[in-house]
């Protein structure tokens, strides 16, 4: 791009920048993946509820071998899916979408599944499937990103860092259960 072609561009972007100023952070370069980022956030957060309520559930009806090492672990992964979902929630406001917590779509929407009974032993292979299942999604997701929206990447960068975290802590679990 030449310089004068930089600057007549500069232009257009502050008109465009004052033009839709109530639009926030979404900005006119950024219409087309928009609608697509939101639906699939919505589904990523989806799938962050039912894990928190997976987790509570396993936290709360947790028994036999390991219980107590795992009910803990049960506890802190609960927190940080909230977590996760809260950070979720919050980028799909931002890009002006509505973030869906409707409990009649949740489970079709989400890409892991609730769980609940079993003794702890199988109540950790469960989180362990689920987790993995985050991880997969949360890589495809980045890689469809790629560029069209480096904030929304480095979220979900963030939250892969933190699945893989759970996947790794639950490996040891049932392996310490197991000796
Ligand atoms: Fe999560
Ligand atoms: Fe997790």
């Amino acid at each position: 791009m030449t310089q004068t072609a930089f600057i007549q561009d500069m232009e257009s972007r502050r008109e465009q920048a004052r033009k839709h100023m109530m639009n926030g952070a979404v900005t006119e370069d950024f219409t087309q993946d928009r609608e697509t980022i939101i639906k699939l956030l919505n589904e990523a957060l989806a799938t962050e509820l039912i894990c928190v309520l997976r987790y509570k559930t396993h936290y709360y009806t947790a028994n036999g071998k390991g219980t107590k090492v795992a009910a803990a672990e049960f506890w802190e992964h609960a927190q940080e899916e909230q977590e996760h979902a809260d950070q979720l929630a919050e980028r799909i406001a931002q890009l002006g979408g509505t973030p869906n917590m409707n409990p009649e779509t949740l489970t079709d929407n989400a890409h892991s599944d609730y769980h609940c009974g079993g003794d702890t032993l199988e109540m950790l292979k469960e989180d362990l499937i689920a987790e993995r299942i985050a991880i997969s999604s949360y890589r495809e997701l980045i890689a469809y990103i790629g560029d069209k929206d480096p904030t929304t990447r480095r979220i979900l960068e963030d939250l892969l860092a933190q699945e893989e975290e759970h996947a790794d802590d639950l490996v040891d679990i049932i392996e310490h259960i197991a000796e």
